[in-house]
């Protein structure tokens, strides 16, 4: 039973059109067989996030955590940890016998509720608007049972809803794709697998279902005939986007999805004024924050929690997972920006791999070929070609010379290199750490740097040239004589 206690205390949202107290339940146990792989279908990700977090995110938008019930079932405890922060409830479906039977598990926990609105884990397109349209629609009929149904261009693989009569809200079946007749596989209005219920006529009926089927399981789209059967109203809204309900049953249809969900993204920054040329070719995951007058050029990859502020311009086949990248920044081609941070008015690339932990200062620039991690690169300093630069601490106006680098690991341990403000370190130097050049300090081209180089002086770690005069005259002249 619901802690009605609890939820007089914060009346939820769900229930304001309408006294009924309502619970969200989400079908999230099932294995995805058809998806051929190790890990549970709802973990699998679209737009960089598990299908299952949309679902639930959906959910919260107009449902207290404490109203809605996961059903978790096969690899419960990753499915369950993908959602715990979002403070949910969880009804465990030990064997998994079928949606009917996910929701007869869930039965003591939401028996107590007037109504029940069934999500699926794997359709997670689903917009929080067609989830209260549904509800609303529920309420106003005064149905035992409403079926969210679309239209889809493509009804193979999903439940057909079977009307009483062509222009009637009625419901006489759902009929699964494996049991149809012949004269049903016409039917092109499929079962989106998302229902509101009115507790009592569902639960009251719930022990009528069988698994007399092709699949040898309760399907929860059974209670539509049985509610019939029991003279309880089923009804049927049809959904306006069919693109919403959209299921992953296989990894094509994930693909799908994905695709589907990133072309929204993509439309979503664009409409806020971020300049997107060719956006289906780029890849935007969910949560990237992307502010106007910044310009992403075609083929490029936005990942994980990357937030990108305004007249930056990315420009093509550079991926940045979760980094942060202020103003008018610009990265050039080809670059890979992973767990950083670029100050505004940086220049990074082309070719350029910032690794986690880098921290390029304001109006720095990262040049081709140049590798950092766990390094802080001043303000204005300038790493042009070449270089890597790990466990660094570089300060302001520093300048590093083609090929220069850190050697930071002597085969066990990782040692920092600390470059003062204003120092220049010469090209194809290494500084070999820990090691610390002082603030202006010169760093000889060519040098091999073992000891900390004074503030204004210049080092030299490398052998003296010697020149031998006329050497590869009298070369020549000998070998020519043989
Ligand atoms: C289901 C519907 C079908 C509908 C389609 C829409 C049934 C019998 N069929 O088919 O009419 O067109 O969704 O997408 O319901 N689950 C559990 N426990 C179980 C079995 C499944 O929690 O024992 C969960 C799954 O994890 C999944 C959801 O329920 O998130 C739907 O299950 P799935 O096997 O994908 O059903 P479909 O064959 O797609
Ligand atoms: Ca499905």
């Amino acid at each position: 039973m619901p802690d009605t206690k609890k939820r007089d205390k914060k009346k939820p949202a769900a229930t304001m059109s309408n006294t009924a107290t309502l619970a969200i339940v989400i079908m999230a146990a099932g294995k995805g067989t058809r998806l051929k792989s190790k890990r549970p279908k709802v973990l699998h990700e679209i737009g960089g996030k598990p299908l299952i977090t949309y679902v639930v995110a959906a959910a919260r938008q107009f449902a207290p955590a404490h109203d809605i019930y996961v059903i978790v079932g096969h690899e419960a405890a990753s499915v369950r940890a993908a959602v715990e922060s979002t403070d949910v409830q969880f009804v465990l479906q030990v064997e998994q016998r079928g949606t009917g039977h996910a929701i007869m598990c869930a039965r003591s926990q939401v028996e107590g509720y007037d109504n029940i609105l069934v999500l699926s884990g794997d359709v997670p397109l689903i917009c929080p608007q067609t989830i209260a349209g549904l509800r609303d629609f529920h309420l106003a009929q005064e149905a035992a049972m409403t079926i969210l149904t679309a239209a889809a261009p493509d009804p193979s693989g999903y439940g057909r809803v079977i009307r009483a009569s062509r222009s009637s809200s009625r419901v006489k079946a759902i009929v699964e794709q494996k049991d149809l007749t012949r004269a049903q596989q016409h039917v092109r209005e499929i079962n989106t697998g998302i229902y509101a219920f009115a507790t009592r006529p569902l639960f009251a009926n719930i022990g009528k279902l069988t698994t007399r089927n092709a699949q040898g399981e309760f399907y929860l789209t059974d209670m539509a005939s049985a509610l019939v059967a029991a003279k309880a109203p089923v009804v049927a809204l049809r959904a306006d986007d069919p693109a919403e309900v959209l299921g992953a049953n296989t990894l094509a249809e994930l693909a799908h999805l994905d695709a589907e969900l990133r072309s929204r993204k993509c439309s979503a920054l664009m409409a806020e004024g971020v300049t997107i040329y060719r956006p289906e070719t780029c890849v935007i995951d969910s949560d990237v924050e992307i502010t106007a007058d910044t310009v992403i050029e075609p083929f490029v990859q936005i990942l994980g929690q990357s937030r990108i502020g305004s007249d930056c311009r990315i420009r093509s086949y550079t991926i940045i997972s979760d980094s942060q990248i202020a103003e008018h920044v610009q990265v050039r081609p080809g670059c890979i920006i992973d767990q950083a941070h670029i100050s505004a008015h940086a220049v990074v690339g082309p070719y350029a791999h910032l690794r986690p932990g880098s921290k390029i200062g304001e109006g720095a620039h990262v040049g081709n070929f140049v590798e950092t991690k766990k390094t802080k690169l001043g303000r204005g300093s300038k790493a042009n070609h070449l270089t890597y630069l790990g466990d660094a601490e570089i300060g302001d106006g520093v300048n590093v010379g083609a090929g220069a680098i850190t050697c930071n690991f002597d085969g066990v341990n990782k040692y920092v290199t600390v470059i003062e403000d204003g120092a220049f370190i010469g090209s194809d130097a290494t500084l070999v750490a820990p090691v610390r050049v002082g603030k202006g300090a010169y760093v000889a081209a060519g040098s091999c740097i073992t000891h900390d180089v004074p503030a204004d002086s210049l080092a030299f770690g490398r052998a003296r040239q010697e020149i031998k005069e006329g050497w590869a005259k009298q070369r020549r002249e000998k070998t020519t004589k043989k």
